[in-house]
């Protein structure tokens, strides 16, 4: 009999898994069965929720919702505010110039009062802000629109409203290459400084796009500690292992080649004996897919390219990553 991850975890953390409107349907058992919370890939992004000013479309976000609710799952709300994903309308005039930062400021609260209002108690946490820290250069923050019009202070405006709509739901501002030691630093003092002007913020989601070598188990243990130092919870938000190194790029692999499963099994090992260490700092860890059936990374970096991210296989048999990381939940 095959444990369920959400029971075999459930002294540590939730177990969550993205979801979109053809997974829900096409990994339904596989879902109900493991996991205890789901994320909408894609639709909750303004672009998907908000496409005119005048108009919403929550029907899909909805389907998730309910579709958590009829399953005593969790969800976490992603995203608010992100530089990709956003309609043009947001940053421009009726007349095709850019908007000014009163607009765009103004737009920005009504898109989250509304959001946030319609899912108040039934998301319990939202990635407010996503990915506004710069990878490189010396800069803190990623040039972007909001950044432009409105200023550094997108940011802290984009929690005050949050938390005026749902005081209750839970905040995190989300980034990837969370646990690259540069960019780490750049987070912490993004997020200590917004603490210290007491913008309500709870906590940091680790993105955790990661592949069998990168990042070291070593930068990941520093970067779960450097955030938990700023006294707030963390989240794993997007988590998959590629079977593919940074600079492979080659797309003619029909199938895994022999030994990556097992690296891949091993790698997850590791990475969740490191998580349940830390389990009372981390509250939830969420997978960004459910099985090998479907990932984003069948099209990132190249497109086309085949990839076995998760710990189920594309038929949703456990494959040896499963049995490793129930492995590590129990040992
Ligand atoms: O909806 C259109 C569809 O109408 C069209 O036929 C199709 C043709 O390519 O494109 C569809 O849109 C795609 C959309 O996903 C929905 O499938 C976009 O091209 C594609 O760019 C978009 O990719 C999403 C990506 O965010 C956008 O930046 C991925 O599914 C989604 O997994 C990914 O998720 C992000 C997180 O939100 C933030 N962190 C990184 C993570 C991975 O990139």
């Amino acid at each position: 009999d095959i444990p369920k991850l959400r029971e075999v975890f459930e002294p540590y953390f939730r177990i969550g898994a993205a979801v979109n409107p053809s997974t829900l349907t096409a990994q339904r058992e596989l879902l109900a069965r493991h996991f205890n919370s789901v994320t909408a890939e894609n639709e909750m992004k303004f672009a998907s929720l908000h496409p005119e000013e005048e108009r919403y479309a929550f029907e899909e976000a909805d389907r998730i919702v309910d579709f958590a609710a009829a399953h005593g799952m969790a969800v976490r709300g992603h995203t608010l505010v992100w530089h990709n994903q956003t309609p043009p309308w947001v940053f421009q005039n009726p007349s095709g110039g850019a908007a000014d930062r009163e607009t765009l400021l103004a737009r920005m609260k009504s898109h989250i009062e509304t959001v946030v209002s319609r899912y108040k108690g039934l998301i319990y946490a939202w990635d407010v802000v996503n990915e506004a820290v710069s990878d490189d250069g010396g800069e803190l923050l990623r040039p972007s629109k909001w950044l432009d019009i409105a200023g550094e202070d997108f940011i802290a405006k984009a929690f005050e409203y949050a938390h005026a709509a749902d005081p209750q739901a839970l905040l995190f501002y989300n980034d990837y290459n969370e646990s690259v030691p540069e960019k780490r630093e750049k987070i912490c003092e993004l997020v200590r400084s917004l603490k210290e002007r007491e913008v309500p913020i709870h906590g940091v989601g680790l993105q955790a796009h990661w592949n069998l070598v990168h990042p070291s188990l070593d930068d990941i243990r520093q970067a779960i500690e450097r955030y938990a130092s700023l006294g707030v919870k963390l989240h794993v938000t997007e988590l998959d292992v590629s079977v593919f190194l940074h600079e492979d790029r080659r797309t003619d692999l029909k199938e895994p080649e022999a030994g990556m499963l097992e690296r891949q099994a091993e790698r997850y090992g590791r990475i969740f004996r490191l998580f349940k260490e830390y389990g009372e700092h981390i509250e939830s860890v969420t997978f960004w897919g459910a099985a090998d059936d479907y990932t984003w990374l069948d099209n990132f970096p190249v497109r086309g390219r085949k990839n076995w991210p998760f710990l189920f296989d594309a038929g949703h048999r456990p494959k040896p990553s499963f049995r490793e990381v129930v492995e590590a939940a129990r040992s």
